[in-house]
């Protein structure tokens, strides 16, 4: 096990966030935590880094207890945090974006993370701003390779993106999944995630109310109805 999450509470102030959530990713592991608007997912995700402390539970990474840790002490650990809001700083090129998070001991370096997203390769001078909501994802994702991570929180990497760029992502995704990074992948387009997962778990009201194989997920109409909002 890369990362096991057990039985976090989590809060904003007095807010009550996660109750006693728990999962687990093994190495070299895509998992999905899908879930319904304000179910928790992206406190989850802040949670492991250290950006929502919980304040019960235990955050085990590599079998040892990080939860309360710093963040800038949990990244350089080897687990990264591509954000919803993606942060790329949008006066710097994308080579710049790409330049200040490379790090001495990454496994990867920038050539190769431009085979896995050759896309970023023609926009490398241009400014963060200009570049599309797809480029931006993309190059969040870099971005977050080449600090060298070994586990990677994506917190809706399909956000906002037409369907032929979502594909663009996925393929992204598909690459480090073939480089054994254990990704954590928090997504509402249950479709994507699908299509990527290992395994999933479903989130609602800050616990976890299913885990299972995507084909599992599927086949359980009343999880996806009643917690996602599809099929049934
Ligand atoms: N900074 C904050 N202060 C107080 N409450 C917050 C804060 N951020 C989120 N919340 C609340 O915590 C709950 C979980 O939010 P969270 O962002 O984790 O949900 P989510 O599953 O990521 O939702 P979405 O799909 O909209 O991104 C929501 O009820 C939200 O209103
Ligand atoms: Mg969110």
């Amino acid at each position: 096990m890369i990362l096991e999450v057990c039985a976090v509470d989590a809060y904003y102030g007095l807010a009550h966030i996660l109750h006693g959530l728990s999962l687990q990713i093994g190495d070299g592991e895509v998992v999905a935590l899908l879930g319904r608007n304000g179910a928790g997912k992206t406190t989850t995700l802040r949670s492991i880094v250290g950006l929502a402390p919980p304040r019960a539970g235990e955050i085990r990474y590599r079998g040892v207890d990080i939860a309360g840790r710093p963040p800038h002490q949990i990244v350089r650990l080897g687990v990264a945090l591509v954000p919803e809001t993606r942060g790329i700083f949008s006066y710097l090129t994308a080579r710049e974006n790409l330049d200040i998070a490379r790090r001495p001991g990454s496994r990867w370096r920038m050539e190769t993370v431009l085979e896995w997203f050759p896309t970023l390769r023609g926009v490398l001078d241009r400014k963060g701003r200009f570049l599309s909501g797809g480029e931006q994802q993309m190059l969040a994702i870099a971005r977050a390779m080449l600090t060298g991570p070994e586990l990677v929180l994506l917190d809706e990497p399909s956000q906002g993106l037409a369907p032929l760029v979502v594909e663009a992502v996925i393929g992204a995704i598909r690459e480090l999944k073939r480089e054994r990074v254990s990704m954590l992948l928090v997504e509402q387009n249950a479709e994507m995630a699908l299509q990527l997962a290992d395994r999933v778990y479903v989130i609602d009201h800050g616990t976890i109310v299913f885990e299972g194989t995507p084909p599992e997920l599927r086949a359980n109409t009343q999880a996806t109805a009643a917690y996602l909002g599809v099929g049934a």
